[in-house]
C-alpha cells in the first residue's frame, strides 16, 4: 500500500523542469502530462503561464494539510543528508548553497501546495501511478517524468521501468525521462534494456545532455518518439 510514510516529497521549479527536459515554446504549447510531480511546482506555474499540464501522482489522494504536514517532517532531514553529501551535486547556477537549495525547493513545494486544492478540482492533479495511467491512448503531445524513474532503479526493478516507458508512450506521443542516473550517480542499469525494449516496440529515441545538472553526472535525459506520431 502507498503511504505518505514512504514518501519524501521534494519539488523542483518550472525553470528546473524547462532545463531538465530542454522544454522549447512549441513543447510547452502542446498537453502534457507530468509522471510524478509531486509536490513541483511546474503545474502551477505553467497552468499560470497558460499552458496545459496534467500531473499525476500518488501523493494526490493525499489532501494540502496532510502533504504540508509530510513536507514539515521529512524537509530538514533531507538538507542535513544533502549536507553531508554535498560532493555529490554541483553547487551554483541559482544553488550555490545548502540554505539555497532548502529555498529553492520550499518555494517550489509551496507553489504547488498552495495551487494543489483548486488543480485537483480542474482536474490538473490525478491521483494516479505508473506503470497504469487512467488516459486514453494519444492523450496527450508529451509525458515527462522526473527523478522517478532510473533514479530510484534499486527500488523498481527492470520490468516496472519498461512497463512505465510504454505506459508513457501510450499516452503521449513522445516521453521524455530525467536524469538517467540512480540515487548513487550511476547510469542506470535499466537504460539499454529499456532503449531496446522501446525500440522492439517500433520508438525512436535519443539519449540528449540538457542545461542541467545538479546531481553530478545528471544532465542527460531520454527522449522517446512514437515512430508513427511524427
Ligand atoms: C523525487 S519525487 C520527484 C517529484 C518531481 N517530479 C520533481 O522532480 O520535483 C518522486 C515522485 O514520484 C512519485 N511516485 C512514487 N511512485 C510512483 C508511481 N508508481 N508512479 C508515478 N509517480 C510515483 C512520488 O510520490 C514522488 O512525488
Amino acid at each position: 500500500m502507498f503511504t505518505l510514510t514512504n514518501v519524501v516529497p521534494w519539488g523542483r521549479s518550472f525553470d528546473e523542469y524547462r532545463r531538465m527536459f530542454a522544454l522549447s515554446d512549441d513543447d510547452l504549447a502542446g498537453r502534457i502530462v507530468g509522471c510524478g510531480d509531486g509536490p513541483a511546482a511546474f503545474n502551477a506555474d505553467a497552468t499560470r503561464r497558460g499552458h496545459r499540464v496534467v500531473s499525476c501522482d500518488p501523493i494526490y489522494q493525499f489532501d494540502t494539510a496532510q502533504i504540508d504536514e509530510r513536507i514539515a517532517a521529512t524537509y530538514g532531514q533531507i538538507l542535513e543528508q544533502t549536507r553531508q553529501n554535498a560532493g555529490a551535486f554541483v553547487w551554483g547556477d541559482g544553488i550555490g548553497t545548502i540554505e539555497e537549495l532548502g529555498a529553492v525547493r520550499m518555494a517550489a513545494m509551496r507553489t504547488f501546495l498552495a495551487d494543489y486544492q483548486a488543480g485537483a478540482r480542474d482536474g490538473r492533479y490525478v491521483h494516479a501511478e505508473l506503470p497504469s495511467l487512467p488516459f486514453a491512448e494519444h492523450a496527450f503531445d508529451l509525458a515527462l517524468c522526473s527523478h522517478f524513474l532510473f533514479l530510484y532503479s534499486a527500488h523498481l526493478d527492470e520490468a516496472f521501468h519498461r512497463a512505465a516507458l510504454r505506459e508513457m508512450c501510450r499516452v503521449a506521443a513522445e516521453a521524455r525521462v530525467f536524469p538517467l542516473v540512480t540515487l548513487e550517480g550511476s547510469r542506470s542499469p535499466f537504460v539499454d534494456a529499456c532503449a531496446s525494449d522501446l525500440i522492439a516496440s517500433g520508438a525512436e529515441l535519443t539519449i540528449e545532455r540538457v542545461p542541467y545538472e545538479f546531481q553530478r553526472g545528471g544532465n542527460e535525459m531520454l527522449r522517446v518518439t512514437r515512430r508513427e506520431a511524427r
